[in-house]
């Protein structure tokens, strides 16, 4: 059977695609021919974006973790992505069985992916949502996942704020995020830095101006903002081998990391 026939409805496997691009690079298998040339041209320039992404991977399962183990059962997972085992539901219910995700995405590909993937996974809601559109996606959060914003949610917002261009206004939506937090939320952000080696982000741009995988990098002291009025946990915000744990090597890809609370 080709790629194209096993492909969910609804996805086109002949347009590169950046949730499969992302997938590719963690060694994920729904990616195709496409999703794999625009991959290895990034490898080009910088061969060890592999692990960046493995860095964020790894910020992504920790940020469950530290939430799930603080109590926090209800779980936003805003550009969750195609599904990548172990997936947000699976280290959050391995610590905590009752949580439930609400995992959302602006891209049908994913939403496609998710539904087929995680459809008997319980506890979990695939939905098709924009972090543009904060007020929408809340509702969406509430009435289709049950999520319930007078108790404790974690918003995990990882790879995503990147992609929303400053007229888009993300500063806006994250606040109004942080609005609905009841005190002992926490929010959880990867957003890519301008700290990025400088051929990187040349190169970047070029690819992909105009499109929905053009990336606006940020200065560390613009992505604090998105955590105004939240309590910084340690090492507060920054890049995501520092942030992990263990001697982890500096890349190409610079990505900051931080996880604020609401008290
Ligand atoms: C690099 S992937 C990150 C996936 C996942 N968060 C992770 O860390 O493994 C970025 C995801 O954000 C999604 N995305 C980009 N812009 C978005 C938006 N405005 N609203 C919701 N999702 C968005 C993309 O479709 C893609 O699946």
């Amino acid at each position: 059977m080709s790629e194209g026939n096993r492909a969910p409805v609804g996805v086109d496997p002949f347009r590169p695609n950046p949730a499969r691009v992302y997938n590719y690079m963690l060694g994920g298998k729904d990616n195709y021919d496409a999703d794999r040339l625009v991959g290895d041209r990034m490898l080009q320039v910088a061969p060890d974006t592999k692990d960046t992404a493995w860095h964020s991977r790894r910020f992504l399962m920790e940020a469950v973790r530290i939430a799930a183990e603080a109590g926090i059962r209800q779980f936003v997972d805003i550009g969750a992505g195609i599904p990548f085992s172990p997936n947000v539901h699976e280290i959050a219910q391995s610590i905590e069985p009752s949580a439930i995700v609400a995992s959302i995405d602006f891209d049908p590909v994913v939403f496609a992916h998710s539904n087929a993937l995680l459809s008997s996974a319980p506890g979990v809601t695939p939905i098709l949502a924009d972090i543009r559109e904060p007020d929408k996606l809340l509702e969406l959060a509430q009435s289709e996942a049950g999520i319930d914003f007078s108790q404790p949610v974690a918003f995990l917002i990882v790879g995503v704020l990147h992609f929303v261009m400053d007229d888009e206004k993300p500063f806006e939506a994250v606040a109004r995020l942080r609005d609905v937090m009841a005190p002992g939320s926490l929010l959880a952000i990867q957003h890519a830095s301008t700290s990025t080696h400088p051929f990187f982000k040349n190169t970047s741009s070029n690819d992909t101006v105009g499109s929905p995988a053009q990336v606006d990098f940020r200065p560390p002291d613009v992505v604090a903002h998105f955590f105004e009025g939240l309590e910084m946990l340690p090492p507060g915000l920054a890049p995501a081998n520092e942030w992990l744990e263990g001697d982890l090597r500096a890349t190409k890809l610079v990505v900051l990391c931080g996880i604020g609370r609401k008290n």
